[in-house]
């Protein structure tokens, strides 16, 4: 896959970054943007909050650059109003809040509204803190959603103990769920593999998906979760891969899977199609050109595409996958080194 470098040139740390206490370059990095180290506290409306994937700091870090103001936990603060990618969720509008004590903290936080999650910092030696003035505000339900029931994404606001007496709080943040993570009650019988939960994530954080009859083309779709997905739904799935479906996903009457690559299809050849998915083990770029030629040709309504990385991120080429007119790139819970690019073709 993709050998050219990661970093934006003049933007990023110059080299790759790993998870969070694997690479010693990210503990550096971390350790230069401890809290402490900073010497005022940045001002309200100049920056922003945005919260890391587990295991995936260091692009974010790389993606937001010189603009990274302070680390705290999987929190990192950065100078204005940037939305990257790789951030879960991110706080909007954060505000510096004095508290003399839990209920204060609890008191201060409800007059703003009643939903609020905590992020938790481990190293901070204050979660036990943060949790109780959790508990002290309204209670807001956590239980997983189950895919399929009615889901209102209600405004989530997000809260850290920056110390005992100063709480850090957005009223705004980007995402419903508490730290931008989604869980479901999952199904561990019928799909073949874990994959599924990334089409069930996307189709209730994008709010669309496909309507029964919908023509789904899905690339890459063995062993065939997001098959799977899609049979449910009542969709008319054309699926092609290398390797076949698990039998009993090829068998569901509105699947027909073939044997091939994707990259051999084109629109002239599928038509146009309501849904295109892919999920194909690829290069970045051939991925980015494939979604062109259907744009180009009008062949997709919409389209659900896991852009996946080896190693280094090319942060030009994932600008140009945001860059397309109808696209929205997310980093979702489920998402490992990889991010989904979602797209609905604009109206004529
Ligand atoms: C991550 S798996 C897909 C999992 C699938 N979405 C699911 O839910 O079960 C990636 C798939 O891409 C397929 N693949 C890789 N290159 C391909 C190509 N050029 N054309 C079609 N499939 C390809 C692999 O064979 C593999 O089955």
């Amino acid at each position: 896959m993709s050998s050219e470098k990661g970093s934006r040139s003049g933007k990023g740390h110059g080299r790759r970054l790993h998870g969070l206490g694997e690479d010693p370059e990210l503990a550096r990095i971390v350790a230069r943007y401890a809290p402490e180290r900073l010497e005022t506290l940045p001002e309200e409306g100049s920056f922003c909050v945005h919260i890391a994937p587990r295991g995936l700091m260091g692009q974010l870090v790389e993606e937001l650059g010189d603009s990274v103001l302070a680390i705290r936990g999987r929190a990192v603060l950065a100078r204005g109003e940037s939305r990257p990618c790789w951030a879960q969720t991110s706080w909007l509008h954060p505000a510096w809040i004095p508290v003399a004590s839990i209920s204060d903290a609890a008191r201060k936080l409800s007059a703003i509204q009643r939903r609020w999650s905590a992020h938790l910092d481990r190293e901070s030696g204050l979660n036990r803190r943060a949790t109780l003035i959790e508990e002290a505000l309204p209670r807001v339900k956590r239980t997983p959603l189950v895919f399929g029931e009615e889901f209102t994404p209600h405004p989530m606001g997000a809260y850290l103990l920056w110390n005992k007496e100063l709480v850090l709080a957005s009223a705004e943040t980007t995402s419903p769920f508490a730290d931008g993570e989604v869980h479901f009650v999952e199904n561990r019988e019928d799909p073949p593999g874990r994959a599924y939960l990334k089409l069930w994530e996307s189709f209730t954080i994008f709010g669309v998906r496909p309507a029964p009859g919908a023509l789904c083309l899905e690339l890459g779709a063995a062993p065939g979760s997001w098959t799977w997905v899609l049979g449910n739904l009542g969709t008319r799935v054309f699926s092609i891969d290398k390797a076949p479906l698990a039998p009993h996903i090829e068998s569901m009457p509105n699947v027909n899977h073939c044997l091939g690559s994707g990259f051999a299809l084109t629109p002239d050849l599928t038509g146009r199609v309501d849904w295109l998915f892919s999920d194909m083990i690829c290069y970045p770029e051939r991925l980015l050109s494939l979604v062109r030629q259907y744009i180009d040709a009008r062949a997709m309504r919409h389209a659900l595409c896991t852009i996946k990385f080896q190693s280094d991120e090319d942060h030009n080429l994932i600008a140009a996958f945001a860059s397309i007119e109808g696209a929205k790139i997310r980093h979702l819970s489920c998402n490992k080194h990889e991010l989904t690019w979602f797209y609905t073709e604009p109206e004529a």
